[in-house]
């Protein structure tokens, strides 16, 4: 009866359920997987919503590409960050979700492919399968700092590759994805007609002083198709609001032919509310206040986590240039969700196993940058503890 884009089975798995049981215990959780900036104890203005309720917005004029008043906000927002978009290339959505299955419908057929990074933001598998696209993975390398492994992309192109995704800075490396790179990527892509697809929303977030002005952006490209896409979910910290966007680059020829049909696809659904439109340059402006609290907090966290890691001389943090996100690897005395349940029953701190974002080995642990600053010392030090007393099980 029901569509094999979706999956058959809905059981939770062995973290999850072990982390519901202990919550309904009223047992304390160190969550060092929240990833919810309006669950982390950030001094939002009680006012900053007011925008929503503007009296211009009972009107209701449906414009599928979003309110050009709009659209102009959110270019002032690629200013901030030194870079010129026009208004016109700038298409709102609901969320970058949502964008995403825009663009999926604007370029792929059913059966068509695009590149997903590996390791990366796991919800890839659901984004792509939904809209019948087929996700080929290309390969992230750890050479001290993360790259694209450009053989992988190589293998993974075929005449059905209709984009290759990136995420910049990467859920949850923290890679940026270099100008080098970028222009490689697009020498592979624009000859065959492949565009490329930039997840921008932690672009903010710099956590390597420097990594975000060596990034290569996509809203630069003249050479190749490419959509950046960003949002207020993590560049003003909310998700619950409902407004991303889409900047459009490449070849004129195409960012038109591009935006032509995007306004069918826009048009079909008329998914962002008039209210958030109306509200947004007002949201942009006065939600700085939550994106410089926000960045404050994953750069003390990322610090602590630095300077706390020789507590377990057999873990290691790696370098993460930006986002709200880092990483450890830590040895493989068991698999990854044996440790991860082991360390919410023991030690009372819940962390997401590297298997969740594909990474390509074990055993690595990833830690949300956004718990507030103490409740993530004492989870991390709570974790290198296990890690500095515990040797190989028997
Ligand atoms: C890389 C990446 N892209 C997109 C999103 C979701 O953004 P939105 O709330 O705008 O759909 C997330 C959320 O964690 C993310 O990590």
């Amino acid at each position: 009866m029901f569509s094999s884009r979706l999956p058959a089975h809905y059981a939770p798995n062995r973290l999850t359920e072990a982390a519901r049981e202990r919550r309904a215990e009223g047992r304390p959780v160190i969550d060092l997987t929240e990833s919810n900036p309006t669950r982390a104890g950030f001094d939002y203005p009680p006012d900053l919503l007011a925008p929503l309720s503007a009296v211009s917005a009972l009107r209701y004029a449906p414009s599928p590409l979003g309110l050009m008043e709009t659209r102009r906000a959110v270019a002032a927002e690629y200013a901030r960050q030194g870079l010129e978009v026009p208004a016109e290339r700038i298409v709102l959505d609901a969320s970058t979700s949502d964008g995403y299955s825009l663009l999926f419908k604007l370029l792929a057929d059913a059966g068509d492919e695009v590149l997903v990074p590996r390791p990366s933001y796991p919800l890839f598998d659901h984004l792509t399968r939904l809209d019948l696209v087929v996700p080929r993975p290309y390969h992230l390398d750890l050479h001290g700092s993360w790259s694209i492994d450009f053989s992988s992309v190589e293998r993974a192109l075929t005449p059905r590759t209709r984009a290759v995704l990136v995420v910049s800075p990467n859920n949850p490396t923290g890679t940026f994805i270099s100008a080098a790179e970028m222009d490689r990527l697009a020498a592979l892509c624009a000859p065959r007609g492949i565009a490329i697809i930039a997840d921008e929303v932690f672009a903010d977030y710099e956590l390597e002083p420097g990594a975000s002005r060596r990034a290569g952006r996509a809203v630069s490209r003249r050479d190749v198709l490419s959509f950046a896409l960003g949002g207020l979910s993590k560049s003003v910290g909310l998700p619950q609001v409902k407004l991303g966007w889409i900047a459009v680059a490449g070849p004129d020829a195409l960012v038109e032919a591009a935006l032509d049909r995007l306004e069918l696809v826009c048009d079909t659904y008329l998914a962002v509310s008039t209210p958030v439109q109306a509200a947004a340059a007002e949201l942009l402006d006065r939600g700085a206040a939550v994106r410089s609290q926000i960045a404050a907090r994953v750069a003390t966290n990322y610090r602590e986590l630095m300077s706390l890691s020789p507590l377990a001389p057999s873990c290691g943090v790696l370098r993460s240039d930006g986002g709200w996100y880092a990483v450890m690897h830590v040895p493989s005395f068991e698999p990854e969700e044996d440790l991860a349940v082991r360390l919410l029953t023991t030690e009372g701190v819940l962390t997401h196993p590297g298997y969740f974002f594909d990474f390509p080995r074990e055993s690595f642990l990833v830690f949300s940058l956004l718990p507030p600053e103490a409740s993530f010392s004492d989870g991390v030090t709570r974790v290198l503890r296990h890690f500095a007393s515990s040797a190989a099980p028997a």
